[in-house]
């Protein structure tokens, strides 16, 4: 079973925080800091140190509050990056330092104008000073969704030999199709002689809205780490979401992987994250957006309000969600109709139903809508031979 636990990396408040116009204060990533520890999460990556003064003191504050999760500060291959997340990580419980550099053809010639020997010799390099400050270091290989599998085994086997714990397999562009993506973390189970001193993690981004389908093939063949934050939020189109990963491996309990995550907060850390960042939800965003549970059409309705599983594969309870909801459009039928009459106080007959529905409908078709103060009006115009208040 110790075999099957996913560990999970937040990276909201670093590549999350990247998003414009998601800028958060010390004080703000605290609090949110402290939500994700209770949430659940095994490893916060807290920022990236060496980019303003302003993360330097943020990552140094959560480092020095959170007491069960990893704190984890970013740095590039450069050891000044590495010395000064070292120093923000200073007083964590459990400091993380996460490095690494691109290894792509593409990355080495256009980023580094360098060769793979010697980006091979930067990795090893950054993670041994990374060791300096802590045993707990992640490598990441930029771009290794558009990396040669052979190289990318050449330069996880040496990082692991240097004292990486963590392998970071970035599909940094979102690059990769799932079983793409899956082949490449099997290979690496296959093709790095000391993969087993180490953790593979999957970090995939969302540029073809592929990042929670990859990071779950990345799973599936043998990835124990997922990174990803509360709303998908990140570079671009974002990142694996945090919520979706979850509930993937929570609904689909058979396949035997599990999470520490306390699912039923995941709607209030969404709507505290989306509220500090200033980022709205989208309506129809799974688990957390707000027609995650909502019902509208009649032949839902009528079906979910049956027996809700017909509609429902998950309790919005589960997942800290307000509940299900029918909403009345012109898509709506009798049976959510007359079920909403009822929560009103209402109980008219199939036939009053009927009546009343042709009126329902020509209202609907002029609103988005029909709220409960359209029904009040109706049921007391109706002429109530059957109407029981
Ligand atoms: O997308 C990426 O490759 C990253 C790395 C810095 C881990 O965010
Ligand atoms: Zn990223």
């Amino acid at each position: 079973m110790a075999n099957n636990r996913v560990f999970i990396f937040d990276t909201t408040l670093r590549d999350g925080e990247q998003v414009p116009g998601c800028k958060l204060n010390t004080k703000e990533k605290l609090e949110i800091a402290l939500e994700l520890e209770d949430l659940g999460v095994d490893i916060i990556e807290a920022g990236f140190p060496i980019s303003s003064p302003g993360d330097f003191e943020s990552v140094q504050q959560i480092a020095a509050i959170i007491k069960y999760a990893q704190v984890c500060g970013l740095s590039r291959a450069v050891k000044k990056d590495i010395e000064v997340a070292g120093e923000a990580l200073k007083h964590a419980k459990h400091p993380r330092i996460h490095t690494g550099i691109g290894t792509s053809d593409l990355h080495i010639k256009a980023k580094f104008n360098s060769t793979r020997e010697e980006i091979l010799e930067r990795a090893i390099q950054c993670v041994k000073w990374a060791r300096t400050y802590t045993d707990n270091v992640e490598f990441y290989a930029e771009d290794a969704g558009r990396t040669d599998n052979d190289y990318l085994a050449r330069v996880i086997e040496a990082v692991i030999k240097a004292g990486a714990s963590t392998v970071n397999i970035p599909d940094t562009t979102g690059y990769c199709l799932p079983h793409q993506y899956g082949d490449k973390i099997a290979y690496l189970i296959n093709n790095v002689p000391n993969i087993d001193k180490a953790i593979i993690s999957c970090h995939c981004h969302n540029d073809l809205g592929l990042a929670t389908a990859n990071s779950i093939s990345g799973v599936l063949n043998g990835a124990r780490q997922i990174e990803c934050t509360i709303n998908g939020l990140g570079e671009r189109a974002g990142n694996t979401s945090l919520e979706e990963v979850v509930m993937i491996l929570k609904q689909h309990h058979s396949l035997g992987y599990y999470t520490n995550i306390k699912t039923e907060q995941l709607n209030p850390m969404s709507h505290l994250v989306s509220d500090t960042m200033r980022m709205p939800v989208q309506a129809n965003k799974a688990i957390v957006g707000s027609n995650a549970f909502s019902h509208s059409s009649g032949i839902h309705q009528d079906g979910f309000l049956k027996d809700a599983l017909c509609y429902e594969i998950i309790k919005p309870e589960d997942v800290g969600a307000e509940g299900s909801k029918i909403v009345l459009t012109a898509r709506s039928g009798r049976s959510a109709l007359a079920h909403r009459f009822k929560k009103l106080g209402y109980d008219f007959t199939r036939n009053d139903i009927d009546t009343l529905y042709e009126q329902f409908v020509k209202i609907a078709d002029s609103k988005k809508e029909v709220e409960d103060a359209d029904l009040l009006i109706m049921a007391k115009q109706f002429k109530p031979e059957s109407a029981v208040v």
